[in-house]
């Protein structure tokens, strides 16, 4: 009997790594990588006895070498994540989002690890001129989160083309779903409409709400992750994650009181430093070279969302 892949999830008790080790699991035998900074354990509470957990910084590249011996796929997802916190407070953002990053394709390369699948963010993408966003542009960040994000496609690249460690890197797009956690001011944007509206209150929305977002469900993220680490001939390359969707804030506010049937008026304050205006994936190279198919419609992931935040929150 062939023996169990091994996978390493860094990240893993974060919102989307959270998700990513419940899809994984019935595949292999998964190693968390969390240092619980802005993930919970609770995120792995119930399926904490059939993981592996590390309390490691990946900052702490020594730490991180033992763990990687044996494991066929790396799922790079630890960050310190959010563009208004990277400008902030770029320090920690820049160690462990740069820093970190190369220590874990580090780490993997020498461990013999054969595949690394790194979290690599559509803010890359900046103000573009067109819509939808395909990989082949050229990239222009905003702030110093996507420059971080950025590096780390880009060692990701050199990873493979001199070390010959194969890497994938997916440019996530404003990911959503159970699990993401809205007790911060650099939550995102919908883990924080969604508690307002729970709790009957107004969001407050930066700028005039007019700018756009591809909102990707995380259970169809984790499944083109997994999906990833399985595809042939794509070592080396960086494809989109999104849904291909494009909603304003305004719209996704007015969306979501329609679903609770409740008229709370959004507050609108200055616009955020670094906030791109546009986004939406061009999902056409996913689809064909990973086998991209996300299952969840934006109404359908808001409604399973709003659903888990009642009776978690
Ligand atoms: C960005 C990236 C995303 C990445 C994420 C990590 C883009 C297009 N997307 O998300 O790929 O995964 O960083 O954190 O760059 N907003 C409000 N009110 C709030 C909070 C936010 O109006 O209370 C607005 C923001 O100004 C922004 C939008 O909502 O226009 C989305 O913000 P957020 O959820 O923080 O994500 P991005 O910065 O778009």
């Amino acid at each position: 009997m062939a023996s169990q892949k091994k996978f390493v999830v860094t990240g893993g008790a974060g919102f989307i790594g959270s998700q990513l080790v419940r899809t994984l699991l019935p595949h292999g035998s998964v190693a968390v990588v969390d240092n619980l900074l802005t993930g919970h354990e609770n995120n792995v509470a119930e399926v904490r006895s059939q993981i592996e957990f590390h309390k490691i910084d990946i900052r702490d590249a020594a730490a991180l070498l033992p763990v990687m011996q044996g494991v066929d796929t790396v799922f790079h997802l630890a960050a310190i994540p959010s563009v208004p916190r990277s400008i902030d407070e770029p320090e920690p953002s820049h160690t462990v989002n740069i820093d970190g990053t190369f220590n874990v394709f580090r780490a993997a390369q020498l461990g013999g690890v054969r595949r690394v699948v790194y979290a690599a963010s559509s803010s890359a993408y900046g103000d573009t001129e067109v819509l939808p966003k395909t990989e082949s542009m050229a990239p222009r960040p905003m702030s110093p989160y996507a420059v971080q994000k950025l590096v780390g496609e880009y060692y990701a690249s050199v990873f493979h083309s001199c070390f010959g460690l194969e890497t994938v890197a997916l440019r996530f797009f404003n990911v959503f779903g159970p699990r993401q956690d809205p007790s911060s001011a650099y939550s995102g944007v919908l883990s924080l409409f969604m508690k307002h509206l729970l709790a009957r209150t107004s969001p407050t929305i930066f700028g005039d709400g007019e700018q756009s977002r591809d909102f990707t469900y995380v259970e169809d993220v984790a499944g083109l992750v997994y999906k990833a680490s399985l595809a042939n001939g794509v070592a080396g390359k960086m494809f989109n994650a999104g849904n291909g969707g494009n909603f304003t804030l305004n719209q996704t506010w007015k969306l979501l009181q329609e679903i609770e049937g409740v008229s709370l008026p959004a507050n609108y304050g200055p616009p955020r430093a670094g906030d791109v205006r546009a986004s939406m994936a061009d999902t056409a190279s996913a689809v064909r070279e990973l086998g991209h198919a996300p299952q969840f419609s934006f109404e359908e992931g808001l409604k399973r969302t709003l659903e888990w935040y009642r009776t978690s929150l």
